[in-house]
């Protein structure tokens, strides 16, 4: 984010919004039926984007470790689950009615619990009611009592009931995590602000098992590691902030939960939390299930119900505050002409950039083609890059930008006798020259993947 831009704005919200809807990041779902607002659609750089942040995630959590493996749970389940995990009973937000115009509200979000934020009534309010934020369907073609079954309000429960599952096969032994991404459903009471809050969404959730002596320290440390990762993926430290729950938020089960926060245009809000969630979860299913999800160390002959420390964050929101963090815009002379133009770009690391590469044939003439598919096709095995071969070079440029394509790769009439091309960095935008020989390893050193 550009100095101008550091203390985002609701201007800032409204472009990335734009931004989205323009250059196909994401869309409203159904839109062509009028749109359905709690829901949104990927376009073609959008699924990429959020496929690049579960990429990142993924690699720091598992692939990059050895005391941590994956799992893919069901979205369905059944309602002994979240009997057991208290959400059939617990997992309710505060709804509250306008008698006056008759929209509804989530309690404990508004500014003034006494005023309608829709038609500024006072007192207007029904009382509270807690509404489950759990989407219940049926199982088979009876619908009716005893065929209910759940879509997940989060990843976290197919990790707990997998525990003794992935114990038995994996040869891991606390500490030691079950990480798992994908997607969750909640009945949003007001879902908003573009993807942040919406009732279909994307968590990336890990379930990290250790003996219980052992749960501060661990704790302290996924707070820190997580914090890491959002600045190693080039989020300004200025936007991001750790805060730990104070005695009142915190779940009746937690020893500790801090949240990472980023700062979108209306605020600090929620990318992830980490919280020290004790042995609850596993005594809960035991308890429920009848199964012994106790763990029997042979080294040391004790025998203990781990303690969970679990970072647990949201892809599709945190994939927008990737794209609000590189947001930037900056004064420039137009390239090739010299007169003063906005240019919008997308300062995005290039682990979560879209495309890393753009192929640019100077024009459509067919003596460009051959070589430019050349290039195209020795960089496609390696990095996702886009090739595009219509309008002005400069248009061309500035699509890129605001793609966040970190470089672009012209191919000229030149390059007909010199069999080199024109390497463009989004940054600087300066200009190299380079072999096509030794594209391939000039790029990935820059893109330093
Ligand atoms: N297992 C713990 C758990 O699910 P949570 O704080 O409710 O914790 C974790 O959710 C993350 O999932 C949040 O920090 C947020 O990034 C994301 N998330 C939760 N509800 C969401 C929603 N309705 N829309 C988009 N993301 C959401």
């Amino acid at each position: 984010m550009s100095e101008a831009l550091a203390t985002p704005s609701p201007e800032l919200f409204d472009k990335v919004v734009n931004l989205c809807k323009r250059r196909g990041f994401v869309f409203p779902s159904a839109e062509i039926y009028g749109g359905f607002r709690s829901t949104y659609d990927y376009g073609p750089v959008g699924v990429l984007l959020l496929r690049n942040v579960k990429d990142a995630w993924w690699r720091s959590m598992v692939q990059l470790r050895r005391d941590i493996v994956g799992l893919d749970a069901a979205i369905l389940s059944p309602p002994a689950v979240w009997e057991a995990s208290g959400h059939l009973k617990n997992f309710t937000d505060p709804l509250v009615d306008c008698k006056v115009c008759r929209e509804r509200f989530r309690l404990d979000k508004l500014d003034d619990p006494e005023v309608c934020p829709n038609c500024h009534s006072t007192h207007s309010f029904t009382e509270a009611r807690h509404f489950n934020l759990m989407f219940k369907t049926y199982a088979g073609p009876v619908e009716g009592a005893g065929a209910e079954v759940y879509l997940r309000p989060e990843t976290a429960q197919g990790m707990f009931t997998n525990f003794k599952n992935v114990l038995e096969t994996s040869r891991k032994r606390p500490p030691f995590g079950i990480a798992q991404i994908g997607k969750s459903f909640r009945n949003e009471i007001t879902p908003g602000n573009f993807v942040f809050r919406t009732r279909e969404f994307e968590q990336m959730e890990m379930e990290y098992f250790v003996p219980p002596a052992e749960g501060p320290r661990w704790y302290e440390y996924w707070c820190d590691a997580r914090m890491q990762w959002y600045l190693d993926l080039g989020m300004p430290a200025q936007l991001l902030r750790l805060r730990a729950h104070d005695e009142d938020e915190l779940s009746h089960y937690s020893a500790g939960t801090s949240d990472v926060e980023f700062l979108f245009p209306w605020g600090w809000d929620e990318l992830e939390g980490i919280a020290n969630r004790t042995d609850y979860d596993l005594t809960q299913h035991a308890s429920h299930s009848g199964e012994n999800l106790a763990y029997f160390d042979q080294a040391t002959g004790e025998r203990y119900v781990p303690h969970v420390i679990e970072p647990a964050a949201g892809a599709t929101r945190t994939a927008m505050a990737f794209l609000m963090a590189a947001y930037d815009e900056e004064e420039v002379a137009r390239e090739g002409q010299g007169q003063g133009d906005v240019r919008t770009v997308l300062r995005l690391h290039p682990r979560i950039a879209p495309y890393k590469v753009a192929v640019l044939p100077l024009s459509k003439k067919p003596e460009l083609s051959a070589p430019a598919t050349e290039v195209l096709e020795a960089l496609q095995p390696h990095f996702m890059c886009d090739y595009d071969e219509t309008q002005a070079i400069g248009r061309r440029y500035r699509r890129q930008d605001e793609l966040g394509t970190p470089f672009c790769v012209t191919v000229d009439f030149d390059t007909l006798q010199d069999r080199a091309v024109t390497v463009r960095d989004r940054d600087s935008m300066a200009q190299d020259r380079v072999a096509i020989d030794e594209l391939l390893d000039h790029l990935r050193d820059r893109l330093g993947l």
